[in-house]
């Protein structure tokens, strides 16, 4: 292939991998391994920038385990600092050379192409690298089909940066939200954590998806925050409540529901369904709707568990913390009329991991 021809081969190629493939590492990974027959390199490595320690952290390296290494020496960080292309054709001949890569991965360098990875604004992401030509050393035309490659890969990470950082808002959002309840209440949050972890144990052994496991752990502490609309004379009240004020404190069911609703975000349906739900009894004696059974859906039947649970083991302004083994035999006493009986065997199955859980984050 001339030099035309493969830049087209590595634009039709991308072009596949980007469609195809979803998880960042994926497609860094398909990235190194075209550039390594493009260039006919023996090796490629990617590295991703760590500005604030000023290091290089291999992403993807052909055989080789990860490894991080100072940004400040090497070819690689040369590349990294100056943001312009490095070739090298005979590293232990070079000053630039960082002897300790080698020492370390037991790898014997003699040439070298290292290409800056840039973000839109023109700052240093990473490195791509390739190492040992097959035959001959790396030529000017090999260091612009890297670079070619290399804007893939630039933004390839910048999305997975942004979208990382997107969830970690999301993250943090919903947890302030969960504490928000907490605030007014006199839950703390080792409560809505643990009902997040008893929740999340108990929706891996009834054999959920990775995927709702994470949902229900993050979903479930915010189960109460419908009870920010709530008056702190009810909330806080030290006695029984009333016929009226218990009709009041009802509501926080449908008050988080309305709250937390997103028709766009998955989590934040969870939350919703799970505020909604949480009260609702397997005999259809629950409420706010009085749904029966598997009406009500898994969510919001483990989550009732979970609640109950810890809310017995907790105190509150109307009562004293119950006992670890009394608060499981009330949920037994209770298997079939307001919890899932499934879900109650599937709780003493686990009952250490549970007790695990209760002491490692006891109030
Ligand atoms: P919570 O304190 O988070 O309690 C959640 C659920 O745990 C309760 O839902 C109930 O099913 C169970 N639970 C809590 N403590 C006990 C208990 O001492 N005995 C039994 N058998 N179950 C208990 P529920 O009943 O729908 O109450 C919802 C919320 O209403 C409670 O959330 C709490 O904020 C409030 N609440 C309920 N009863 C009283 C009360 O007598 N006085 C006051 N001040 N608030 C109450
Ligand atoms: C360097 O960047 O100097 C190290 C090259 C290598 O990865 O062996
Ligand atoms: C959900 O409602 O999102 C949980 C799925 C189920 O109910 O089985
Ligand atoms: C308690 O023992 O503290 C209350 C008993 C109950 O409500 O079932
Ligand atoms: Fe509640
Ligand atoms: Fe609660």
């Amino acid at each position: 292939m001339n030099s035309a021809e493969k830049q087209l081969a590595i634009l039709l190629e991308f072009g596949k991998v980007i469609n195809k493939t979803k998880s960042l590492d994926d497609v860094l990974e398909s990235m190194a391994n075209f550039a390594r027959d493009i260039l006919q390199a023996d090796r490629c490595s990617i590295f991703i920038y760590d500005k604030n320690k000023d290091e290089l952290w291999s992403k993807v390296a052909h055989e080789v385990h990860p490894i991080r290494i100072t940004a400040k020496r090497g070819l690689a960080g040369y590349a990294a600092l100056s943001k312009e292309t490095q070739i090298v054709v005979d590293a232990y001949n070079d000053y630039r050379f960082n002897r300790e890569v080698d020492k370390a991965t037991g790898y014997l360098t003699h040439t070298i192409l290292s290409v800056p990875l840039l973000d839109n604004q023109e700052n240093t992401i990473g490195v791509f690298q390739a190492l040992n030509k097959k035959q001959g050393i790396f030529t000017n035309v090999d260091a612009e089909l890297l670079l070619l490659i290399s804007n893939y890969a630039a933004s390839a990470i910048e999305n997975a940066i942004l979208y990382d950082k997107l969830r970690d808002t999301q993250t943090k959002i919903i947890n302030k939200l969960a504490s928000a309840a907490e605030f007014k209440d006199q839950e703390t949050s080792k409560h809505t954590k643990r009902v997040g972890l008893y929740s999340a144990l108990l929706a891996e052994k009834y054999g959920l998806s990775q995927e709702d496991i994470a949902k229900i752990e993050l979903a479930a502490p915010m189960h109460d925050a419908g009870k920010i609309g709530i008056a702190d004379k009810i909330l806080l009240k030290p006695d029984k409540l009333s016929k009226n004020e218990f009709e009041m404190m009802k509501t926080h069911t449908q008050l988080g529901h309305d709250l937390l609703f997103d028709e766009e975000n998955e989590y934040l349906k969870a939350a919703a369904l799970i505020a909604l739900e949480h009260h609702e009894k397997w005999d259809g004696t629950g409420y706010p709707h009085g749904k029966k059974g598997e009406e009500i859906s898994i969510f919001g039947r483990i989550v009732a568990i979970a609640d109950v649970f810890d809310a017995l083991i907790s105190v509150r302004p109307y009562k004293e913390p119950w006992s670890f083994e009394k608060a499981h035999t009330l949920l037994n006493e209770n298997s079939g009329t307001h919890f899932d009986p499934a879900l109650i065997a599937l709780f003493n199955e686990n009952i250490e991991k549970i007790r695990t859980i209760y002491q490692e984050l006891k109030d």
